[in-house]
């Protein structure tokens, strides 16, 4: 396949705008996502020359840091995790506008807008502050709290801003969410609260948008009418990663689940927005979530299945079981496989199952959504896949790509058919290494564009969706052990026969 790479769109999905002048102040600084993924995006935004011309970085945290040792440590950081390999030229230039402002004490807050307040006179940053929470969950409300009490939420009355980044988790269930998004509703207008939920940031995420409405040829398909099923797989080769402590009170459903599949779900599902305008996205991806249909707590065994793993191996090498994991209770009943089976009720997609599962410890790192075509209405080929040979595959990652695959006839003088695979690849058709999500996150927030981030009412239907299913699975009280899974392998037995049901099989990834 060749691509138009005059696109446009591969800039971004929106208009063009300029970066003002700002100070990213990042609570949290010393922290594993500061150092994995922020700094790294930071120092390749200064690489593309994307960042404004006036630019501070403010780092905060409540202990005492030493300042060599802080920037060691980040430029440790940008060397282990930076897609670039930091030029040392360029990092001086990024290091040079980084500082660190303590906000222990009383005075913490007040010692943090004197130190911003000396930044936009030295650096021109024209009072506008970006503040990101990169910190543990619990911090969020007090953060924010200080962040008003000191008069750090108003805008400097040359019209400048302060937004706010909140990362993942935005609470544990829809009430302690309407809390959490109460406190940041009282400090900060909701237009300049930005929730992250990284998989926006992907390139891959983004184009569905761009392969769905700016091609005319696969929306008039994609609807009940022609669509037999579909299947959105996060699957993960790694366990918990030392976060075993976060994961037992998250599971699979909360971590991975109520976010990024069904983040994946509201861009396949919506409606075409009238407009590239943030609410006008969101106000569609809001309706899928409402359009979700509930489980009643007598069918929640036969529509979702939970799971755990035990020990297996994964690419060649042994692995423990999620119960043998640091912090995990021996007797856990926390889920690390979840699949289901939803429904969106509404025009387009009445009677389409949409199948999801997500799991940790399974064969290989693959995210990918397929629409798997209805059968043609008459079969004149008897053989191979029972008229259902179209599937349109969007791989998300690794591979990054799009493959549709249909029935051709195998040359010779016999009457065989075999499905074969139309595909496009991210990386030999653009040729170029896609930027991080993160990058495209940041960059987003400076901008002042909210496209990419969640609104307080997707976020919060999102946990009214999943708290219904953990009524249904907490009708038990705790007591019934969860089936197992072997790491290493594609889930339990009961994901199958979720599927099997239906006569449907998980595609082979
Ligand atoms: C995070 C989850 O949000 O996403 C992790 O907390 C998960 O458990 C990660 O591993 C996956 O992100 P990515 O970008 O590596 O697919």
């Amino acid at each position: 396949m060749t691509i138009d790479t005059a696109n446009p769109l591969r800039a971004g999905l929106r208009q063009e705008r300029a970066a003002e002048p700002c100070t990213v102040v990042i609570f949290g600084l010393t922290g594993d996502l500061a150092q994995r993924k922020l700094v790294p995006a930071l120092y390749n935004l200064h690489h593309d020359r994307l960042l404004p011309g006036a630019f501070a970085v403010v780092g905060t945290a409540r202990g005492e840091v030493d300042d060599a040792e802080l920037r060691a440590s980040l430029r440790a950081g940008a060397d282990k995790h930076s897609r670039r390999s930091p030029s040392d030229e360029l990092w001086q230039e990024l290091d040079r506008r980084l500082s660190y402002c303590g906000t222990a004490g009383p005075d913490g807050y007040a010692a943090l807008a004197r130190h911003l307040d000396k930044i936009d006179e030295t650096e021109g940053t024209g009072g506008n502050r970006l503040f990101y929470l990169a910190t543990p969950p619990s911090a969020f409300a007090p953060i924010v709290k200080s962040l008003g009490e000191a008069g750090l939420n108003r805008p400097g009355k040359n019209g400048s801003f302060a937004r706010l980044v909140v990362e993942k988790p935005v609470g544990i269930d829809l009430e302690s969410a309407q809390k959490l998004n109460s406190v940041l509703n009282s400090v900060f207008e909701e237009k300049d609260v930005y929730r992250i939920d990284h998989y926006l940031g992907k390139e891959t995420v983004q184009n569905l948008l761009v392969f769905r409405f700016g091609n005319a040829i696969f929306e008039p398909l994609w609807n009940q009418k022609y669509i037999d099923h579909v299947q959105i797989t996060v699957s993960e080769s790694i366990g918990v990663e030392g976060r075993g402590a976060y994961f037992e009170h998250a599971g699979i459903t909360r971590d991975i689940v109520q976010n990024h599949l069904l983040q994946l779900m509201c861009l396949i599902a919506m409606e075409p927005p009238a407009s590239l305008d943030a609410d006008a996205i969101r106000d569609e991806k809001v309706k899928v979530l409402q359009a979700l249909r509930g489980i009643p707590i007598d069918r929640i065994d036969e529509e979702t299945v939970r799971a755990q793993y035990a020990a297996g191996v994964v690419n060649g090498k042994p692995v423990p079981g999620y119960r043998e994991e640091e912090s995990v209770s021996p007797e856990s009943r926390t889920e690390t496989y979840m699949a289901m089976r939803a429904y969106v009720d509404n025009w387009r997609w009445a009677g389409v199952p949409f199948y999801l599962r997500a799991g940790k410890r399974l064969p290989k790192r693959v995210t990918e959504v397929a629409l798997q075509f209805s059968a043609v209405p008459h079969r004149l080929f008897g053989h191979g896949t029972r008229g259902l040979a179209n599937t349109l595959a969007l791989r998300i990652q690794p591979d990054e790509g799009i493959t549709l695959k249909f029935e051709s006839k195998v040359p010779g003088p016999n009457p065989r058919i075999r499905p074969v695979t139309m595909e496009f690849r991210y990386g030999t058709s653009f040729g170029e290494q896609p930027p991080e999500a993160y990058e495209r996150l940041l960059l987003d927030a400076v901008l002042g564009d909210s496209t990419l981030f969640i609104r307080r009412d997707e976020v919060e239907e999102s946990w009214a969706y999943i708290d219904q299913l953990y009524r249904g699975w907490g009708q038990d009280g705790g007591v019934t052990a969860l089936p197992e899974y072997t790491a290493g392998t594609w889930g339990p037995a009961e994901g199958e026969v979720l599927l099997a049901r239906d006569s449907r099989i998980w595609r082979r990834l």
